[in-house]
């Protein structure tokens, strides 16, 4: 085994049996059947759209792109993967990687995707499975129960606080990301379009579109207001005022999500002065990352230092506390200071408590992803954002308050879009570990 990861993923899955093997008696269960779950076709077609494979099988694997296989994990007896390679001259079969996982637990390469018999006691089926799909795929046990809420819940939980093995995981899929991302810059400089600018970041990184933990967005000018943005315009447009890249990468599973915004050849020193004053508010979020923060306290305080952001630029008269308490902060930058990162990017378990129970965000911030306190282990991304969205400044600009806005500089800045900085940052027992900065 050639793997340098091999000890740190021994590890993990150790205690990954560890975690099962308390939860199960926890919660009653004899075993559990994890699926790994198929790619779906394309409606009337046969063509197939493109397929990520279960968190939760990933967890023991890393296998992001692997369908129709198994895990059985019932403690006491060695966890078994039903790795699904079928005899096929159309495609390529599965191979099993170089990687410990592969030794640790006991895998058979099956040539069919029916899952293993199980024997007598109580088995919960996880995955993309109901009871009917998980009759018609063979899952033949009377009692079997699919997804059940509590020990989802349990699992997703055993998720969130990352073994070593995780967080070197995410920390090359960080340096790979970050080759993408000064690609990605170097193509904006040399004058090419959006598409330009995604191919060369594809390239740098080394990953196909499909594998990307999520799509890139990748905004020149005003399409950098547009939180998820979805296109890839081929032409280069004619004002380059900025760019905004918000692209990641998978390693063995696991998730970089990484925002850089650059300014351009037509860009307002306003702008310039605002990615810089960003780019300080993120470092300041960083460094107060640490075990028994509130997540919803450090998203707060983005709010204030965008407050005094917004003052000190002259784009908002009076204080930063009014700037928070009228709404006006969130009216330039609508989503959450972050989330969890791991095996989804926007991971599992981040708005529930330990027990399982819900934590919902705050009503006046419904998109914050979590709401937890932090951990030793966690690893989450800080992306303090500043846009220009006409659908949310133009309600600010009727209202009362719209008063103590300066609508001459936010025109100023509307050519340009917005600004988002995004780090992921992995939560130490006394502190934390920004994983981007390493590559920076
Ligand atoms: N890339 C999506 C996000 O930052 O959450
Ligand atoms: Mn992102
Ligand atoms: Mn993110």
């Amino acid at each position: 085994m050639s793997d340098p990861l091999a000890a740190l993923q021994r590890e993990h899955l150790q205690h990954l049996e560890r975690y099962y093997a308390e939860t199960l008696a926890a919660l009653g269960y004899d075993g559990v059947l994890i699926y790994s779950g198929r790619p779906t076709l394309h409606f009337g077609d046969d063509q197939y759209a493109s397929f990520c494979s279960y968190g939760h099988f990933q967890h023991w694997t890393g296998q992001s792109g692997l369908a129709h296989s198994w895990l059985l994990v019932q403690p006491g007896q060695p966890t078994r993967c039903f790795f699904h390679a079928p005899d096929d001259f159309w495609h390529l079969p599965p191979q099993l990687p170089d990687q410990a996982w592969t030794e640790h637990l006991e895998v058979a390469v099956v040539r069919d995707a029916t899952p293993p018999r199980l024997g007598a006691g109580r088995f919960a089926v996880i995955g993309d499975v109901d009871r009917a799909t998980a009759q018609a795929l063979g899952v033949h046990a009377p009692g079997v129960e699919c997804n059940p809420a509590d020990l989802l819940a349990a699992l997703d939980e055993g998720r969130l606080r990352k073994s070593a093995y995780e967080i070197a995981c995410l920390n090359e899929a960080n340096r790979m990301a970050m080759l993408g991302h000064r690609a990605a810059h170097e193509a904006f400089l040399a004058g090419g379009s959006e598409l330009d600018i995604q191919l060369a970041y594809l390239q740098a990184s080394r990953q196909r579109e499909s594998e990307l933990p999520y799509g890139n967005i990748v905004g020149i000018g005003p399409h950098a207001a547009v939180l998820h943005y979805q296109h890839y315009d081929s032409e280069p447009p004619r004002s380059r005022p900025s760019l905004l890249v918000d692209a990641g990468h998978r390693f063995r599973g696991y998730c970089a999500d990484i925002t850089r915004t650059w300014p351009g050849t037509d860009t307002d020193p306003l702008f310039a002065d605002l990615i810089a004053g960003m780019h300080d508010i993120k470092q300041r979020l960083v460094a107060a990352v640490a075990p028994g923060i509130e997540f919803v306290a450090l998203h707060e305080r983005m709010h204030h230092l965008l407050g005094e952001l917004l003052v000190a630029s002259e784009l908002v008269t009076g204080s930063a506390e009014m700037a928070v308490e009228s709404g006006i902060t969130r009216a330039f930058c609508p989503h959450g200071l972050g989330h969890l990162l791991g095996l989804q990017v926007h991971d599992v378990a981040g708005r529930q408590a330990r027990d399982g129970t819900v934590l919902p965000p705050p009503a006046q911030y419904p998109a914050l992803r979590l709401t937890r306190e932090l951990e030793t282990g966690m690893t989450v991304t800080i992306e303090p954002g500043l846009y220009v969205i006409p659908m949310l400044l133009e309600p600010l600009k009727a209202s009362p308050v719209g008063r103590e806005v300066n609508w001459t500089l936010v025109e100023r800045l509307a050519p340009h879009g917005g600004i988002r900085s995004e780090d992921n940052v992995a939560v130490t027992s006394d502190s934390a570990r920004n994983l981007t900065a390493d590559f920076e």
